[in-house]
């Protein structure tokens, strides 16, 4: 079965076996039946987060289980629950035409509702862990549907349990074990805007408008966006690359005093965090190529497939960067997509 209509970076890849699940049922049939349920398993949401560098040689279980409803409107929230197989941009921009603010900061994020707590995907200052409700999941082992809340989903920067492996942090980690089947958003009352980041602070100066409606949110999220993000479906990418690394201050105060335009935030816990997109730039790889893997023109923590690049030149064009941002700077980036 041909993968590249399956991944944002629309890189050419089979997989031995493709099912697609529409509901609980459905997982549930794969896992009855002996021959699908032997084998390993691999958990396909939108294929926006991932590097496939071969033929994946176990089952693809490909999730589009659909619905979006309204489980509680309160005075203090509303709650929606969407399929994991919804698309995520236009869960969003369902959720403001129905007049339920609170997502628009996360508008234009490629990839499915399913994949949205994997690794807690955030943009423009709002993090899916700051709408976040709960969900539900199916083990893959044993065919339990279980109920998660946030703590449980243990959110962090670009992370959570879902990414956490088994080996690594004993039975606590989900990565390949579990297949998110709905997910619960609670979207807080009265609504207010989150236009700090200077993408949005710039809007907010530009239109003159100084309190924005929730669809003029989206707007300027979308527009800023579509400047400096390319549109998958034209440039195969998976967004950024690399997460933002974090430093202590006595590290930031060194590399500050050798390179004093370094773009770098304070955070609440007393650390540093660092724009990986200006470490890149700074060692020059915007516009450069490994193969047919490149480094965007407009945004240097982005990369992407010029046409017919293979995961394996993603992967040693990250791994070049990775080593000259070591060498210039002592700063080890990390990637954030899976590498399958
Ligand atoms: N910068 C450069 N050169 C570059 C790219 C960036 O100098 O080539 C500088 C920018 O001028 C800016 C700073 O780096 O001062 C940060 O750049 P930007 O505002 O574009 O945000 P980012 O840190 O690169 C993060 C997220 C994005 C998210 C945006 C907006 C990560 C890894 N990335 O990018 O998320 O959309 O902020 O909130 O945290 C994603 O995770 O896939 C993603 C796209």
């Amino acid at each position: 079965v041909p993968l590249q209509a399956h991944n944002s970076f629309g890189i050419v890849a089979k997989a031995r076996e493709l099912v697609r699940v529409r509901s609980e049922d459905d997982v549930l049939a794969v896992l009855a039946d002996p021959e699908l349920a032997a084998g390993p398993k691999f958990v396909l949401g939108g294929g926006s987060n991932i590097v496939l560098t071969g033929d994946v040689k176990c089952l693809v279980l490909k999730v589009e289980i659909p619905g979006i409803r309204v489980v509680e409107d309160g005075p203090r929230a509303t709650v929606i629950e969407a399929g994991a197989g919804e698309n995520w941009h236009d869960f969003v921009t369902w959720t403001l035409e129905h007049g339920f603010p609170g997502l628009e900061n996360l508008a234009l994020i490629p990839g499915s509702v399913g994949a949205s707590p994997v690794q807690n995907v955030g943009a423009y200052g709002v993090e899916v862990q700051d709408r976040f409700e709960s969900l539900d999941a199916i083990h893959l082992e044993s065919g339990r549907v279980f109920t998660l809340n946030a703590a449980e989903c243990a959110f962090d920067y670009r992370d959570s349990v879902f990414k956490h492996s088994p080996a690594r942090t004993g039975d606590l980690g989900l990565a390949g074990r579990a297949i998110i089947l709905r997910v619960r958003f609670r979207l807080p009352k009265p609504w207010r805007p989150v236009i700090g980041y200077v993408d949005l602070a710039r809007k907010r100066v530009e239109t003159g408008v100084d309190e924005p409606s929730p669809r003029q949110v989206y707007e300027w999220v979308c527009a800023a966006r579509q400047h400096k993000l390319p549109d998958p479906r034209v440039l195969g990418n998976a967004g950024s690359f690399f997460k933002n690394p974090t430093v202590t201050p006595e590290q930031c105060m060194d590399i500050i005093a050798r390179e004093p335009n370094i773009v770098h935030y304070p955070m609440p816990d007393g650390s540093v965090k660092l724009a990986a997109g200006w470490l890149i730039d700074a060692c020059g790889w915007k516009g450069k190529s490994v193969g047919n893997a490149g480094v965007y023109e407009k945004q240097a923590l982005v990369l992407v497939n010029r046409g017919g690049a293979t995961g394996g030149e993603v992967v040693t064009l990250a791994r070049a960067i990775q080593t000259s941002v070591y060498e210039r700077f002592g700063i080890r980036l990390e990637p954030e997509p899976v590498v399958v």
